[in-house]
């Protein structure tokens, strides 16, 4: 595992996508700052410098590439577990790759392949995590929240990056053996469970309800009266 650390940086994701040739697998790549940050659906990710926690890995590893779905659910769930040993309530994730606390977005997680010709080659898993920030950009569907806000206490970023890379790379080389802990975890708490919301599937808006995440890490939905599975990159949440 190596680890690489900038100043400033366009997009950690965006820089190991560019240089994933000269990387081994598990390299890890982290940011003071982001000068073009990225989130799902091409939304920018915006955090001030020395605010958060900004890092993206390379997965390269064949059997790993294969787990693609259930890697976004159990890096929710390291995210889970890190917010869970600062004594943070109240902390659910939102299927694929959101985790919230007190209804609020707390981090944010990207997976990205690197495809050649109809192989994919690499995927890139970036995580921000909102630690110290005060104040954050407007954002109407998700309201953000970090763990200053959560617990009234300034963090040591380099403390939760640390602890973060360990359960990250424990996690990657578990996920290697059909490991299903992290769906109980994301079972028991499933921010959208129960709930009805705009969504749009294959560009179609509407109201779905939420009923649980399948073995297979897609998510159980009743459209009107009838049931439907959606895999992540078919689905995109709305106000
Ligand atoms: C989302 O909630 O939409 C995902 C946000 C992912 C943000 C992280 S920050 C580190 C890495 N670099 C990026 O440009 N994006 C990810």
């Amino acid at each position: 595992m190596k680890k690489y650390h900038f100043k400033e940086i366009d997009s950690t994701s965006t820089y190991l996508k560019e240089n994933y040739l000269k990387f081994d697998n598990l390299t890890f790549v982290s940011s003071d700052f982001q000068k073009n940050g990225h989130g799902r659906n091409n939304r920018k990710w915006i955090s001030n410098s020395k605010e958060n926690l900004l890092f993206s890995v390379l997965i390269k590893d064949k059997e790993l590439i294969k787990r693609y779905s259930s890697i976004s659910l159990s890096t929710a769930v390291c995210v889970y577990k890190m917010l869970l040993e600062m004594d943070i309530k109240n902390i659910k994730i939102k299927w694929p790759n959101d985790v919230f606390v007190n209804d609020k977005k707390i981090a944010g997680i990207l997976l990205e392949s690197v495809s050649f010709g109809n192989e994919i080659e690499a995927i890139i898993l970036g995580i921000g995590i909102n630690v110290n920030s005060l104040e954050f950009e407007n954002d109407l569907l998700n309201v953000p929240t970090s763990i200053y806000k959560e617990t009234n206490k300034k963090t040591c970023i380099s403390k939760v990056k640390r602890n973060m890379y360990k359960k990250i790379k424990k996690m990657l080389l578990k996920s290697k053996k059909d490991d299903k802990e992290y769906l109980k975890i994301i079972r028991q708490n499933n921010y959208l469970k129960d709930k009805e919301v705009y969504a749009s599937i294959n560009g179609k808006k509407q109201i779905i309800k939420v009923i649980d995440i399948n073995e297979d890490n897609s998510l159980r939905i009743d459209i009107d009266g009838n049931i439907n599975n959606i895999n992540s990159g078919e689905i995109t949440f709305h106000l």
